[in-house]
């Protein structure tokens, strides 16, 4: 069995193929990044026109590569949300109507359920049940994993997802977006313990989260020094410092009220090599398992797409003809949507 799976939730044009008995044979992603980093985020207009272009191209190449025939494929499975409805749907026409042509199922996929699901294609994947911290430019979650389909968030931000925080905060330094991995860069070179940015929420009971004071405080901070390039390094590396203590201290605290022995990292933040160091450094001393995607799979992707659908055809699901988009697709009804 072999499933193509699509990813044009937002910039980033993701194909990839997953077979039973191989694995994951290839992926292939083209990024807008270019496209939007002039206007400081991400265009939807200009996103979905852009996916129109680039999406039948990928797999046409994806399947030479690979030399696999369209006859090959055994499903195809697409993100249906949550994302920029121009560009879900992009996805969720060509994957519906290249299935319907070649008289496969189309899998709609929750975007989210993908991430979670992205560190079981490394080796030695995370058993079930485990804790996941889902962080992306759209979510900051704690998640509770029964097995697959069953998620539980026990903890979410109250306003701004942590990857927004980063790219808030970034621009207002004058970078361009995706602001996430610039900070980091940038942190290397600062001092994180110039500045004492608040760590929101850890200091009452409770898995939630707040980014949007974090970032009102780098603003704030960073007009009290007068916009002075000199202070970004030390701005950068103190406003990582305190994002990345939140998200250790209020992981700690839900490995330590549900009593679970695993943590499984996600999301585009993921790839951020501080919070790689210190969760590493918790993991060591709490003596629990710890999982991340590997960096390309830690932003959207095809593979994490292809590998939700192969397990949705495994379980059985049933899907129609219709051609489904759910930009506001959430954790909660994912429960109720896919897994019914
Ligand atoms: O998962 P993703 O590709 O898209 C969503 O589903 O939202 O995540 C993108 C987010 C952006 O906000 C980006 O700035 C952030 O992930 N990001 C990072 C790093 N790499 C990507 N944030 C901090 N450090 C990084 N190294
Ligand atoms: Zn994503």
């Amino acid at each position: 069995m072999i499933i193509l799976g699509i990813e044009t939730s937002c910039d980033e044009t993701g194909v990839a193929l997953y077979s039973e008995t191989a694995g994951l044979m290839a992926h292939r992603i083209y990024s807008q990044i270019a496209l939007h980093e002039e206007f400081g985020g991400v265009v939807p207009e200009l996103a979905s026109r852009d996916q129109i272009q680039k999406l039948l191209p990928l797999i046409l190449q994806l399947l030479t590569d690979e030399e696999i025939a369209l006859s090959d494929l055994s499903a195809i499975a697409y993100t249906a949300g949550p994302g920029l409805a121009g560009s879900l749907m992009v996805g969720a026409c060509v994957g519906r109507s290249l299935a319907y042509a070649l008289n496969i199922p189309a899998i709609p996929v929750n975007h989210l359920e993908a991430h979670l699901l992205a560190p079981m294609l490394e080796e030695n994947p995370p058993t079930f049940p485990h804790l996941a911290l889902l962080v992306s430019g759209g979510h900051c979650a704690l998640i509770h994993v029964e097995k697959l389909g069953g998620y539980f968030i026990i903890g979410e931000t109250q306003d701004d997802a942590v990857g927004e925080a980063f790219d808030k905060t970034a621009r207002i330094l004058g970078m361009p977006y995706p602001g996430g991995p610039k900070i980091a860069t940038l942190a290397l070179e600062g001092n994180p313990t110039r500045y004492h940015f608040p760590r929101p929420m850890t200091d009452r009971p409770g898995l939630d989260f707040s980014f949007s004071g974090i970032k009102t405080f780098a603003a704030n901070l960073i007009h009290q020094e007068g916009s002075d390039p000199s202070t970004f390094p030390d701005i950068a590396a103190s406003f990582q410092r305190a994002i990345i203590d939140t998200l250790v201290i209020k992981s700690r605290r839900a490995i330590q009220q549900t009593g679970l022995s695993t943590l499984v990292v996600s999301g585009g933040v993921s790839a951020n090599q501080l919070l790689r160091e210190e969760l590493a450094l918790m993991a060591r001393d709490l003596n629990i398992e710890l999982h991340f995607p590997r960096l390309e799979f830690c932003t959207d992707n095809g593979a994490m797409v292809a590998y939700a659908g192969f397990q949705h055809i495994k379980q059985g699901k049933k899907t129609d003809l219709t051609i489904n988009i759910e930009p506001r697709w959430g954790m909660g009804s994912n429960l109720r949507l896919i897994h019914s």
